[in-house]
């Protein structure tokens, strides 16, 4: 993987600056039906818009006359993000969201070219129970990369788990991750059913031939049809939270929790960590955008005896954004359209400049408000969420 600069492939994006260049090449590449299946939400997609407007709102306050030279340094390790009790290390507080069938829009290496992207950068790939790549394929990949090119990555693969009606089968699912080497247990709960998502009816979306949910196949079971909603389990409550803490000794991350209540629950079932998400505006409609829920999310875990991390995805594209979520109170962001938009523009280069451009952003605004380190970021009092403003005027 190159710098923007460096190769003929980035010369065909050299023009792209930015996450919503990526976006607009990439709705120009994707067939009609791909890009809506990917970049719209429920209903009328107002938690969709608000996820970002809600970053927007948000201003910050940055302070001056602090030395961040230490930033310019070829070896920086300024955005180095230590989680989950500092037993795994990013290089940026940015990770990669789960989100369905990476081959619609790279055919050829779907999930794989997104991971050799994820081990360039030193960040975890969480790879969905929907991939269109088996677990086992994207791990193997993931250990080659890390032994062939880059033996001092530091990223690890998490497993985003649905739970199916089939209870063995969910269980066989956690074994198959914890025997292929994967950090954490990623546990998405915001899905009792799937939303309404009008765009996809309207397009009367189906997988193309070879394409399909890899990991729900094995010799015994076959769940794979040719549309692409999963036996989700309605039921599913705490005491299934308890039943897999009780199956699995890695690491639980719950993801899709809004409420400061669940979050305390979260804390109380014995999780190591929560993301704070809507499911990108796929699920509920007019839900709180996940910025906005965050504080008080923040504010219940940080009540509890026991202190877990807590992450945030929706809606980011700048790395303003990631510093905002940091200042707030998150261990770090997942992001989930702007790794497809990548992708389908040009697959691991596409998702390694999408990363670049996050964090070079990143890094841009943490020393334009004086933080020497992410920690700076949490202390220095650096966002503003009650100032309004009008940018459709601007
Ligand atoms: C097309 C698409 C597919 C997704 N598939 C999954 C999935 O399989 N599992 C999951 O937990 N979340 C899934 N998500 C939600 C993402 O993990 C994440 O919460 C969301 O994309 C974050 O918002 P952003 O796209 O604005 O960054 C999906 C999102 C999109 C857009």
């Amino acid at each position: 993987m190159h710098k923007a600069s460096e190769n003929s492939s980035s010369e065909r994006t050299k023009a792209l600056l930015n996450i919503e260049d990526y976006h607009k090449k990439a709705k120009e590449k994707l067939e009609k039906m791909t890009y809506d299946f990917y970049s719209t939400g429920s209903d009328d997609q107002l938690t969709l818009i608000d996820n970002q407007a809600a970053f927007r709102r948000i201003k910050l306050r940055p302070k001056m006359l602090i030395d961040v030279s230490s930033h310019t340094k070829q070896d920086s390790t300024n955005c180095q993000t230590q989680i989950l009790n500092s037993t795994m290390t990013i290089g940026f507080p940015c990770i990669i969201a789960p989100t369905a069938f990476h081959r619609l829009v790279d055919n050829e290496n779907g999930e794989l070219a997104t991971v050799r992207a994820a081990v360039a950068h030193s960040t975890i790939m969480c790879v969905s129970t929907n991939s269109s790549t088996s677990m086992e394929r994207v791990a193997e990949e993931h250990r080659r990369q890390i032994k062939e090119n880059y033996p001092h990555s530091t990223s690890k693969l998490w497993y985003q788990l649905y739970v199916l009606k089939d209870r063995q089968y969910t269980q066989k699912l956690i074994k198959r991750a914890e025997k292929n080497g994967y950090s954490a247990i990623l546990l998405t709960v915001d899905t009792s059913v799937p939303g309404n998502r009008e765009c996809d009816v309207h397009n009367n979306f189906t997988l193309p031939d070879g394409i399909r949910a890899e990991n729900l196949i094995d010799k015994d079971n076959n769940y794979v049809s040719k549309s692409y909603h999963i036996p989700f389990d309605p039921s599913l409550s705490w005491k299934d939270l308890d039943w897999i803490r009780s199956i699995t000794s890695l690491p639980l991350i719950i993801k899709g929790i809004i409420h400061p209540d669940d979050a305390r629950q979260a804390v109380r079932h014995g999780v190591q960590g929560v993301v704070v998400s809507n499911h990108g505006g796929r699920q509920l409609d007019t839900c709180l955008s996940t910025i906005d829920a965050l504080p008080d999310v923040i504010k219940a875990v940080s009540n509890e005896n026991r202190q877990i991390d807590v992450f945030v995805d929706g809606g980011v594209r700048r790395g303003t954004d990631i510093l905002k979520a940091i200042a707030l109170g998150a261990k770090a962001v997942l992001i989930g359209r702007p790794v497809l938009w990548g992708l389908a523009v040009d697959g691991t280069q596409g998702v390694y400049n999408i990363l670049e451009i996050l964090k070079k952003e990143f890094r841009l605004a943490m020393m334009l408000c004086g933080c020497q380190t992410i920690d700076d970021i949490r202390k220095n009092d650096l966002v503003v969420t009650n100032v309004a403003y009008n940018p459709s005027k601007l």
